[in-house]
């Protein structure tokens, strides 16, 4: 029989469960959503009454959460409860590359997954259907299985009530800055998995918005591999056009062109050809380095050398901005101001994991400059983590490192240039004649994602930097 479903938990309140949970219990009305977390300060800010420092900004999240919130929509930490009480668990905890040994470097450390197996095999009751949200090696769920079966084993010897669980995968495509967005018209919805019954029932829930033709079944290895692959594929894209980004500034091609004029082949599209500082996020660095460590662990040494030089490209590419910044300033940096706009990976996100960013402020803080970061939405306390360096105390100081800056001006006043790294709107049309103003002489503008409009900034007397370009205009 299918199960009706009217309570769920979703493990891990981040970038994928937060937003996820908060369209399902939009779309579903019927249904209890309860996001549980084991880290106390995100629920507590998930549940501030007037919605204001929410742990993930999110364009279109603000508006879901006012309807939804204590509606049929819960943040909370107990965890026991909200597992005991539901008919299905959705996993979307951190999966992050493993620092630390074998396979450190490259293989995915499922251990907030395993910890969140163990936790519904503990607290669940009943039948539950689990679903593997988050984005995992392949064979995860044969993993997240075994847990489970052992829990049933062991319940059975003592004589305990039976539970009973079956396992679907249903990775997530979202992309941020555009979850909401993406969850409410996906392209796909992929579920995979071997129990017609549980497929059915997380089926029937995406059927309150989404047409069932959408809706793509497969087995669980092909939809954990679909996942890695898709990102993958995004990801070479990123790394082949930012290849050709290279050759345009010394040929003097320009990269736009190219893009719109390779984009227009049906068979290639137009979308994910944008040069930019290299490609972060929480997904694409660590499902290449995913796919090269199982490539790896099947033998397949070729395969895993085609997509290690996806990851190459990009590392080397991020250096080559850094490095092309410092040669243009003569060649040393040491005791310029630099004004760094953006720090996100990408824009309409605070997230900074992976961003390009990070290494980019590195190597310049590394040549002795002095940066001042302006992004809209990321915090002061977050760039000090990544950049694992304390803010610079004295402004006026000749001290290398970085300060927090609150605005665009504050950023580039007295700097002797600005380094665009992020693509938020604000930075699209900056006002060049008030930068020209406040800025030393000879002033020079790093557009690293090419969305600058300079034809004003060139009439004034700005030298012009932009990836994949050789005329500037
Ligand atoms: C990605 C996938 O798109 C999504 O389907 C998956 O579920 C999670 O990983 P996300 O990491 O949120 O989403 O962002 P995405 O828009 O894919 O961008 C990834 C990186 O590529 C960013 O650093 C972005 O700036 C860069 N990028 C993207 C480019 O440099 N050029 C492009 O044309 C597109
Ligand atoms: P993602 O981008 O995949 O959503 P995040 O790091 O934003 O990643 O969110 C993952 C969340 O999962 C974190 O807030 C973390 O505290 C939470 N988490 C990790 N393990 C567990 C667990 N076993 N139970 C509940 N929440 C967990």
């Amino acid at each position: 029989m299918i199960k009706e479903i009217k309570n769920i938990c979703c493990l891990g309140a981040g970038y994928v469960g937060g937003p996820t949970m908060s369209v399902i219990a939009d779309k579903c009305p019927a249904i209890d959503v309860n996001v549980v977390d084991i880290n106390p300060n995100r629920i507590e800010k998930w549940n501030n009454p007037n919605l204001s420092d929410l742990p993930i900004f999110e364009p279109g999240l603000y508006e879901i959460l006012k309807k939804c919130l204590n509606r049929n929509l819960f943040f909370s930490s107990d965890i026991k409860e909200k597992i005991a009480n539901a008919d299905m668990v959705f996993i979307s905890v951190n999966s992050p590359t493993k620092l630390k040994g074998i396979g450190a470097g490259m293989a995915c450390d499922i251990k907030w997954i395993e910890l969140s197996a163990r936790q519904i095999a503990k607290y669940s009751r009943g039948n539950t259907i689990v679903v593997e949200k988050s984005t995992v090696p392949v064979g995860t769920a044969e993993i997240i299985k075994k847990i489970l079966k052992e829990s049933q084993e062991e319940d059975y010897k003592n004589n305990i009530d039976q539970k009973t669980f079956s396992i679907l995968s249903n990775p997530e495509f979202l992309s941020e800055g555009s979850a909401i967005n993406d969850l409410c018209n996906p392209d796909r919805i992929l579920i995979g998995g071997d129990n017609e019954e549980s497929i059915k029932a997380l089926e029937n829930i995406y059927l309150n918005w989404i047409e069932e033709k959408k809706i793509l079944r497969t087995n669980l290895w092909s939809s954990e591999l679909s996942k890695l692959t898709a990102n993958a594929f995004l990801a070479q894209r990123i790394s082949s056009i930012n290849s050709i980004g290279a050759i345009c500034e010394l040929s003097g091609a320009n990269i736009n062109e190219v893009s719109k004029a390779i984009g227009m082949d049906s068979r290639l599209g137009s979308k994910f050809l944008q040069s930019g500082p290299g490609f972060g996020g929480s997904c694409f660095p660590k499902d290449i380095l995913n796919l090269i460590y199982i490539a790896k662990f099947y033998g397949l040494n070729e395969v895993a050398s085609y997509w290690s030089t996806v990851i190459e490209l990009n590392n080397w590419h991020k250096k080559r901005i850094s490095q092309i910044i410092i040669q243009k300033l003569f060649g040393t940096i040491s005791g310029k101001k630099i004004a760094i706009l953006g720090f996100a990976f990408k824009a309409n996100t605070n997230d900074t994991r992976e961003s390009p960013a990070i290494n980019i402020c590195k190597d310049l803080i590394e040549e002795g400059s002095k940066l001042f970061i302006y992004d809209p939405q990321v915090s002061a306390l977050q760039i000090e983590k990544d950049l694992d360096f304390k803010q610079i105390k004295n402004k006026s100081s000749e001290q290398s490192g970085w300060i927090f800056a609150n605005s665009i001006e504050e950023a580039s006043t007295n700097s002797d240039a600005i380094v665009v790294l992020t693509e938020w709107e604000e930075f699209k049309n900056l006002n060049w004649e008030n930068l020209f103003k406040i800025m030393r002489k000879p002033s020079w503008i790093f557009d690293t994602r090419n969305i600058s409009n300079t034809t004003r900034a060139k009439e004034l007397g700005f030298n012009i930097w932009k990836v994949g370009n050789n005329n500037i205009i």
